[in-house]
């Protein structure tokens, strides 16, 4: 067979293709290994040697030739295809885009966050310490003996090796006073746990912050001072607080602290039981047997401390009125919170 009829077929070929892989199989079926084109060059072999020169000059050609023209064909098929595509599907450059969705703090961070910050602009240092304790922080040096009645005011979870998770943040007072030399000012927050049965209003993990303050004389007026520009700060509003006596081991004397109800304005609401008022924390000044526990001369150093609950104060600070809200894990409530 001439060399330009294989060449004239394989055009014709090639210009009747109409898809890509329909061309891929015609690559092979001319210019593979066993392709028309490359089976010509066997002819010349046994083409009389004055011949051979011509002959390869006219393969080559009919190969280059092949060759473009499968390249032309398939951009113009690609082209072909992309042009389908694009009369066929619309693109719409009008349409908004899509925003990678972003996370949000939960309030229960941003309100400790916030603390921190209101205790560090007053010179305190915000501290961390464990989840789990022993007895002897948690509750010896704190004032409460085995069988003191106290130790029922909190149920708490033991480990099976017999330390506690700690119920209150007030073992910091403890390491914080064993660790620093006084003089010295600080924060503490961090969950706590108990062993309480779960409703309206408490749960079986919770957050506080406690707040230590060491010198050689403290004083309730200073300590009352602290807490109302911490809660007035937080809430960013002037907020009405009262001390009523209240009883922990660890200090004496001891207060509970009660804000006037922001929900409600002292109206009476659903958050404040209806009495105005919101007990918001326990608060005191250090026990000498705690100072001594902590191995600090109660006749050379006194000491304040406050105990604060955190789902209270984001429900009051942003009008929260149900505590399973706080803690409940609902993404439509907490992407609120940004
Ligand atoms: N630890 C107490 C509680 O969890 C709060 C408190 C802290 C009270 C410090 C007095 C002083 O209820």
């Amino acid at each position: 067979m001439s060399v330009e009829i294989v060449q004239a077929d394989a055009l014709a070929q090639l210009a009747a293709a109409t898809s890509e892989a329909a061309l891929r199989e015609l690559e092979v079926a001319l210019l593979g290994k066993k392709g028309a084109i490359t089976e010509l060059t066997k002819m010349i072999a046994t083409a009389p040697p004055a011949e051979r020169g011509p002959l390869g000059k006219a393969i080559n050609g009919a190969k280059a030739a092949v060759t473009q023209a499968l390249e032309a064909r398939r951009s113009a098929l690609v082209e072909g295809a992309i042009a389908a595509e694009l009369a066929d599907r619309r693109f719409d450059v009008t349409l908004p885009g899509r925003s990678p969705s972003t996370g949000s703090y939960h309030p229960v961070s941003l309100v400790q966050e916030r603390l921190e910050d209101i205790f560090v602009a007053m010179g305190f240092r915000v501290l961390d310490f464990y989840e789990v304790e022993d007895d002897f922080h948690n509750f010896e040096a704190l004032n409460i003996p085995k069988n003191h009645p106290a130790r029922d005011m909190q149920d708490t979870f033991w480990t099976t090796d017999g330390l506690v998770m700690r119920t209150h943040t007030s073992p910091g007072q403890i390491r914080a006073m064993r660790s620093i030399a006084p003089p010295f000012r600080a924060v503490f927050p961090g969950k706590v746990f108990r062993n309480e049965a779960i409703d309206a209003s408490h749960e079986h993990t919770f957050h506080q912050l406690e707040g230590l303050m060491v010198d050689r004389e403290v004083s309730v007026a200073n300590l009352i001072s602290t807490l109302r520009i911490m809660l007035s700060q937080v809430m960013e509003r002037e907020v009405t607080i009262r001390l009523r006596p209240g009883y922990f081991p660890f200090v004496e004397p001891g207060f509970e602290c009660d804000m006037q109800c922001l929900i409600c304005g002292g109206g009476g609401c659903r958050v404040c039981k209806h009495s105005g008022w919101v007990e918001t924390l326990g608060c005191g000044l250090v026990h000498p047997n705690v100072l001594r526990h902590a191995g600090l001369n109660p006749e050379e150093w006194q000491a304040w401390a406050f105990g604060i609950g955190l789902s209270r104060l984001v429900m009051m600070r942003y009008g929260i009125d149900d505590i399973r809200h706080v803690m409940g894990g609902d993404l439509r409530f907490l992407q609120q919170f940004v």
